[in-house]
């Protein structure tokens, strides 16, 4: 299969491409690498260092004829969307219908974008369904909702299938500990400095924390799936893309410790603005309909995850 990845030079996009040209696959990936990195690269990817809301996209895209594209390129930083609204609607919204014109003026059959647990805000009921009620309490997920709708209204009448991806909480190798979101790579990566982590709020928040193989695998079976993953929007295209399990980043850091041996305590600052408190995803319609599951447990993934902080920081 021919595959084009947006965002295949950050943390799930490099996985996923290296677990495609694995399986045969012929990639290609466009990101403008504002997070991403080229050290990420598979080098059998054809590359192309482009924002996604460049008009060259067209061309990229017509080059390289997909039967498919996975659309992961995203502004994904909540503290930056509130910083800069405007931005992030840009590349969150604008940049997914841009992609998904692209691709089905290229002749894609599927498009497999994005999402984000971030769509529900503060939910009613544990595990949220796919149907739960959608009141995102930040710009980040409200982009990622508006390009939800964006990208059924965009892909009307194309016959192109597609679904959005509404993922957990991902950890894995290759995740930025730089950044603001991966609660997971930035308690490892102070761990591995043997500095004391700080974490916002009391730590008894809860999140669904999925390794990025899991995330990785639903893709590949969604990719080959013979019958459409689309149905009727809002929620026929939406898949959680989650564990269905609870942990609280209190032990998440607690993990981390064990695996670090290193004796530090954690410090406390007030919870940031825009932090959920208690997010856990069903995942049984993907369960259901892409007969994949999350196989990976928890304690399982942190050890590689940190197996792969460690040795990338020493
Ligand atoms: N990591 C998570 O826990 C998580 C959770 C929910 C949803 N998601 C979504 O999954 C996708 C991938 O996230 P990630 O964690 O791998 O993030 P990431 O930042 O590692 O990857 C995003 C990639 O997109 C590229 N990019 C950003 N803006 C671009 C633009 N305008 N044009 C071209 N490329 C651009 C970046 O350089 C980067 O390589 C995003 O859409 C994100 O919103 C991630």
């Amino acid at each position: 299969m021919r595959v084009l990845v947006t965002g295949g030079a950050g943390f799930i996009g490099s996985n996923l491409v290296h677990a495609l040209i694995s399986g045969g696959n012929e990639v290609a990936v466009v990101d403008d690498l504002s997070t991403g990195s080229v050290a990420n690269l598979h080098p059998a990817a054809h590359f192309r260092s482009l924002d996604i809301l460049d008009p060259a996209l067209a061309e990229v895209m017509a080059d390289f004829a997909p039967d498919a594209v996975v659309h992961l390129a995203a502004q994904t930083d909540v503290q930056r969307s509130i910083a800069d609204p405007g931005r992030d609607r840009a590349v969150n919204v604008d940049g997914t219908v841009a992609v998904a014109r692209a691709a089905a003026a290229a002749g894609a059959h599927r498009v497999l974008s994005a999402s984000s647990a971030a769509v529900y805000g503060d939910p009613d009921d544990l595990p949220i369904q796919e149907t739960a009620p959608k009141r995102p309490i930040n710009p980040y997920g409200a982009s990622k909702l508006a390009a939800e709708s964006a990208l059924a209204e965009a892909l009307e009448g194309t016959g192109v299938d597609f679904a959005c991806m509404r993922f957990a909480n991902v950890y894995g190798p290759r995740q930025d500990w730089r950044g603001e979101g991966g609660v997971v790579a930035i308690l490892g990566s102070r761990f591995a400095a043997g500095e004391r982590p700080v974490i916002f709020g009391d730590g008894a928040q809860t999140r669904d924390f999925i390794y990025v193989g899991d995330v990785v695998a639903f893709i590949l079976d969604a990719l080959e799936l013979e019958s459409p993953l689309g149905g009727d929007p809002p929620d026929g295209p939406s898949y959680n893309v989650s564990t269905g399990v609870a942990t609280s980043v209190e032990q998440v850091a607690s993990y981390l410790r064990a695996l670090s041996g290193v004796l530090v305590g954690i410090d406390h600052e007030p919870a940031r603005d825009g932090d959920i408190r208690d997010s856990v995803l069903d995942p049984a319609k993907a369960e259901r309909v892409v007969s994949w599951e999350a196989r990976q447990p928890i304690e399982a993934g942190l050890a590689i995850t940190w197996r792969w902080l460690s040795a990338t920081l020493r």
